[in-house]
């Protein structure tokens, strides 16, 4: 008998799957370039005032729990700031905080998903959507981000797609988008997305949006949150203090559900159970995340500081990528990874893994396979280091593929 249940094979993630082998190469001495994960504090120290009210509250002994669904305090500052932003009404009551949208989705599919339900996931995915889904023993439906129209989405394919699902009797829960994207970064359009919410409409699926990117946008991309479309169609908004606030390691996200139908109102109601189960979130971080949402004119001013440098390393590796022979990939507009594709043909190596494990080992980078993004060919690139490092990647990237060139 296997001492573990058969649903722990779902713990995984791609991203950090090459540590334990980068770790063995460093401590040999082998200097290792790390590409893999999305960091941006590892390299964009977080604002000071943030970092001050984090301490603040811990010295002022707020080491408590705090309420499940977060504190009041944050509640409110996310409600002002979806109306700042994108002149939405969205109440306190509206908004669950968690330990990252990490744990937002466990709560979504704990809550959702049935032995056998269904949700649409467009591929590649961000790496935690799908072992989550399978976790709660639902069934993705992939549909795909095309790569020759930018990584964007082909809504008549979709509704074809889930018209032909629907005609076997599997009629889809959710379906996900992540705006703007991770893996690819892509921006989807207004009228992309306005088509995808008509469709979720149609078909009675919930919407949920991933926009934890979306004050990184850049080389012209016009984000729009599906806050702003979505009206009347039970939706759900994922959000958090990792990227555009800069604190990943505060573990704070937040799920909003802004409807008041009765499914809208259901979920609302089970993801505050769900948020109570496991009592609270990280008390002091939520107090330094309702401070950092509450300076406006200090945070425009960070945003917009770590918007234009990364801007500027994205597109330095993508010039740099449009020079190699054998990686092609598609100009990001938001977010900071890079996901170019190579062809398996020209190269001799088995796939993507076998890329990223030999990368690591014979030049000392490390990436993520495209596989764990559930698009083989492919690798993953966090361009968020200084244009130094990334340049000394990105050749000794394209000397290792011509080593294995057919
Ligand atoms: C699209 C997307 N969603 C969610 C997450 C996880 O976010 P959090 O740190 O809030 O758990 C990430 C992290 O890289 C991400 O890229």
């Amino acid at each position: 008998m296997c001492i573990l249940s058969k649903r722990s094979r779902y713990a995984i993630n791609a991203i950090q799957e090459e540590d334990a082998a980068a770790a063995v190469l460093s401590r040999s001495g082998k200097k290792i370039i790390k590409l893999n994960r999305g960091d941006p504090p590892a390299y964009f120290k977080t604002p000071e005032y943030t970092l001050k009210a984090y301490a603040k509250a811990i010295l002022e002994g707020k080491t408590y729990y705090s309420s499940g669904v977060g504190l009041e305090e944050l509640r409110i500052a996310v409600a002002k700031r979806y109306k700042r932003m994108y002149a939405v009404d969205v109440s306190p009551d509206d908004v669950i905080v968690t330990q990252g949208i990490s744990e937002a989705l466990l709560f979504i599919n704990a809550s959702l998903i049935n032995q056998g339900d269904r949700a649409v996931i467009f591929r590649p995915y961000y790496t935690q959507y799908v072992p989550d889904l399978e976790l709660y023993g639902g069934v993705p439906i992939l549909e795909r981000y095309v790569e020759s129209m930018d990584w964007s989405i082909d809504p008549d394919r979709l509704d074809r797609s889930i018209r032909k699902d629907l005609s076997r009797g599997r009629m889809p829960k959710y379906l996900i988008l992540t705006n703007p994207n991770n893996p690819t970064g892509t921006v989807l359009s207004s009228g992309v997305l306005e088509e995808v919410v008509e469709i979720a409409n149609n078909y009675g699926m919930i919407l949920v949006s991933d926009e934890i990117y979306d004050e990184i946008t850049y080389n012209g991309a016009k984000f729009k949150s599906i806050s702003s479309l979505a009206k009347g169609v039970p939706h759900i908004i994922l959000n958090g203090a990792s990227k555009g606030y800069d604190a990943t390691g505060f573990r704070i996200g937040f799920a909003i559900v802004p409807g008041d139908d009765d499914v809208s109102d259901a979920i609302k109601s089970k993801l505050k159970d769900f948020a109570m189960v496991r009592l609270s979130a990280n008390t002091p971080a939520q107090y330094a995340m309702a401070e950092a949402l509450n300076r406006e004119r200090e945070h425009g001013i960070a945003i917009r500081r770590m918007r234009k440098e990364i801007a500027e390393r994205v597109n330095f590796a993508v010039n740099l990528l449009n020079e190699s022979k054998y990686l092609h990939v598609v100009r990001p507009k938001g977010a900071f990874y890079l996901f170019p594709r190579f062809e398996k043909e020209e190269l001799k190596l088995n796939d993507d893994h076998g890329f990223v494990e030999k990368l690591l080992k014979e030049e000392g980078v490390q990436i993520t396979r495209g596989s764990g993004f559930g698009e083989r060919n492919h690798i993953r690139i966090v361009a968020l280091a200084p244009n130094e490092i990334l340049e000394e990647a990105i050749l000794r990237i394209e000397k290792f593929c011509r080593r294995h060139s057919k």
